[in-house]
């Protein structure tokens, strides 16, 4: 059988999130009392109604965004800081994670998991803005947290070609900042914890 160059390039793709998946232990990131929890394909509660989320779910939003070493990316809704460090290994030494996390506790939880990892910053949301303009534009973003319609702020972090996978009224979307406009496919119905956005932040 014939492999075309973009089949190869997806093939790889999807090893490298497998890789990724067996190399950042989850349970490093899940308090102590949840940790036997860490080999199920559940989200597990992180505290302040949060979760870390589905195993499965991370790895097929993982594989949608098509990270790739040396890039630049955004983690909104870093939680237990899991997909921050999950990133991090997929953009390798030479790329960069940022992450915001809105829950004070959950980001200084997010940071001390992740201070190992001298490519990744976990930063605190700020009250009334979305993701991290200032230091965009970023090569990929992934949302962890619901939105209700598709957050034009974080679109507008994209840098031209970029990337974003968020999870939108029950919808997973991928979204590509495309030369010719923005593109918005559907990838099956999942359900996730709120994103809180500027307008109904406390
Ligand atoms: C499903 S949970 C965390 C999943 C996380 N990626 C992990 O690996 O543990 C989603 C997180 O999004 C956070 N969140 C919700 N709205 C946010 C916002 N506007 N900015 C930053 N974080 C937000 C929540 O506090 C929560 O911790």
């Amino acid at each position: 059988m014939r492999v075309t160059a973009d089949q190869g390039a997806a093939d790889r793709g999807h090893m490298a999130v497998t890789e990724a998946m067996a190399a950042v232990t989850r349970a490093d990131f899940l308090p102590l009392s949840a940790r036997r929890r860490a080999g199920e394909d559940r989200p597990v509660g992180i505290g302040h109604q949060q979760t870390n989320s589905q195993p499965s779910t991370v790895a097929a939003m993982l594989r949608l965004l098509e990270v790739e070493p040396g890039e630049h990316v955004l983690d909104v809704g870093s939680g237990s800081g899991w997909t921050a460090a999950l990133l991090a290994a997929l953009v390798g030494p030479t790329g960069s994670v940022v992450g915001v996390e809105r829950v004070p506790d959950l980001t200084r939880g997010a940071r001390d998991a992740v201070a190992h990892l001298p490519h990744v910053e976990i930063r605190q949301a700020s009250p009334d803005v979305l993701g991290a303009p200032e230091s965009a534009p970023f090569a990929r973003i992934l949302v962890s947290a619901e939105a209700m319609t598709l957050p034009r702020e974080l679109v507008d972090q994209l840098a031209p070609g970029g990337v974003m996978v968020a999870p939108v009224d029950g919808q997973m979307l991928r979204v590509h900042r495309a030369a010719e406009g923005v593109r918005v496919s559907e990838h099956g119905r999942y359900r996730f914890v709120p994103l809180i956005e500027a307008d109904r932040l406390d």
